[in-house]
């Protein structure tokens, strides 16, 4: 009698230091190698499968091209490519993926993973405007959390996106102002060319240019804010009633996407009282504690010239949050017209840093 409790908190104790096993989809990938940076040494998940196209089945990981400056993560060399085969994820326990595939292929296998009770946490497109997927960002609707619950109802496994790379920066930059009421928001973006994947844009293209174009970007980040700001009713968001325009231009810039912005509130509000928002700006209880979690999201520059994706993309602390921070600058006020630029780690916090915080939220939220 005296042995059963300490045996049952032994267990107990095992289980809580248990990491879950997750796959990484789209290892190859410049967002599926920033999971693998994020995921290595992760108190919580640790990577048991990775996977990409066909060519790569039986592959192993440390053999492939590194697309960051610490290349493939030790820990993880000697994994094998496995199929894309919801079966065999399954039987090697893995309990959630973390997804960096292309938008086609990613619709049918997250799906097929969520069906097979995999949990899904995507950086693909394919269900961010599903009704009952949330597009989440913690510090701004964690209780858009509530669409995976529902979305349990239906299957055993749910799936949670990401906002689209710019959306993510641009969106987190407004917070502080949300509350007054925006009614037209205008932005013009400055976007790396790893936003574009590997190979991506041709260096003939982009070098000394600028392109004045990327496909469906504009319409992501007109649809996908007024979403990620959206309230939450059991089964679906109420989308913001903001009137969004976006231009989105593709620069000769490695990584971070700079975004302009022009936001058309209610009332006017003056620049002392704008900056005091800003300033007074905190990490919300909710994400607290949580690994990938910046202390501070929102670092305000304010020199002139800041910031830049030269000087501030990795902006953010303690150091498993670097890239997770968004910076904000040149902070004006024209009556009531806000303007600001921010900037923000396309392949950090928009995209796989941004997946992951995720997970550490669903798991402190009892969902995995
Ligand atoms: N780059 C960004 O800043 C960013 C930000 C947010 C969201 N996203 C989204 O994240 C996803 C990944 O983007 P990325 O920039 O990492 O692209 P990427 O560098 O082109 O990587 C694509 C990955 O998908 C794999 N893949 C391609 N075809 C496949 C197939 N038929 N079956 C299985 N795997 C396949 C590739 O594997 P192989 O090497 O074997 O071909 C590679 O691992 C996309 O949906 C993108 O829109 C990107």
């Amino acid at each position: 009698l005296y042995f059963l409790p300490c045996h049952f908190i032994i267990l107990w104790k095992a289980r809580k230091t248990m990491k879950l096993k997750c796959a990484v989809l789209g290892a190859t990938g410049v967002v599926g190698q920033y999971f693998l940076k994020l995921l290595a040494g992760h108190p919580f998940f640790t990577v048991a499968a990775v996977c990409a196209s066909d060519a790569r089945n039986g592959q192993r990981l440390g053999d492939i091209r590194p697309h960051t400056a610490e290349g493939i993560p030790p820990e993880f060399a000697d994994l094998r490519f496995d199929a894309m085969d919801v079966s065999i994820l399954a039987k090697k326990e893995v309990k959630l993926v973390f997804s960096a595939l292309p938008a086609d292929i990613a619709k049918d296998f997250e799906k097929q993973a969520a069906m097979q009770g995999i949990h899904v946490f995507s950086n693909a497109s394919s269900y961010r405007m599903d009704a009952d997927v949330p597009i989440l960002i913690p510090e701004i609707n964690h209780d858009h959390l509530q669409l995976a619950k529902a979305q349990l109802k239906c299957r055993p496994g749910f799936i949670i996106t990401n906002a689209n790379c710019t959306s993510t920066g641009l969106a987190l930059a407004l917070l502080p102002i949300a509350s007054m009421h925006i009614k037209k928001l205008i932005i013009a973006s400055y976007q790396a060319i790893s936003g574009a994947g590997y190979p991506g844009v041709a260096a003939l293209d982009i070098s000394g240019n600028v392109i004045p174009h990327i496909e469906g970007e504009e319409a992501k980040v007109r649809k996908e804010c007024a979403k990620i700001f959206g309230r939450a009713q059991t089964d679906h968001i109420i989308a913001a009633d903001w009137q969004i325009y976006a231009h989105c231009v593709r620069g000769p810039t490695l990584y971070g996407h700079l975004v302009s912005m022009h936001v058309e509130v209610d009332n006017p509000c003056s620049l002392e009282e704008l900056r005091r928002l800003y300033a007074n700006f905190a990490q919300p209880k909710e994400i607290a504690g949580l690994p990938t979690a910046p202390d501070k999201p929102l670092i305000v520059r304010k020199e002139p010239n800041r910031p830049q994706p030269a000087l501030d993309v990795w902006a953010g602390s303690p150091a498993q949050a670097a890239g997770m921070a968004v910076s904000v600058g040149k902070l004006e006020v024209e009556g009531n017209v806000i303007r600001l630029v921010s900037l923000s780690h396309n392949l950090v916090r928009g995209a796989a840093g941004g997946s992951v915080l995720n997970a550490e939220l669903a798991l402190r939220e009892k969902l995995l």
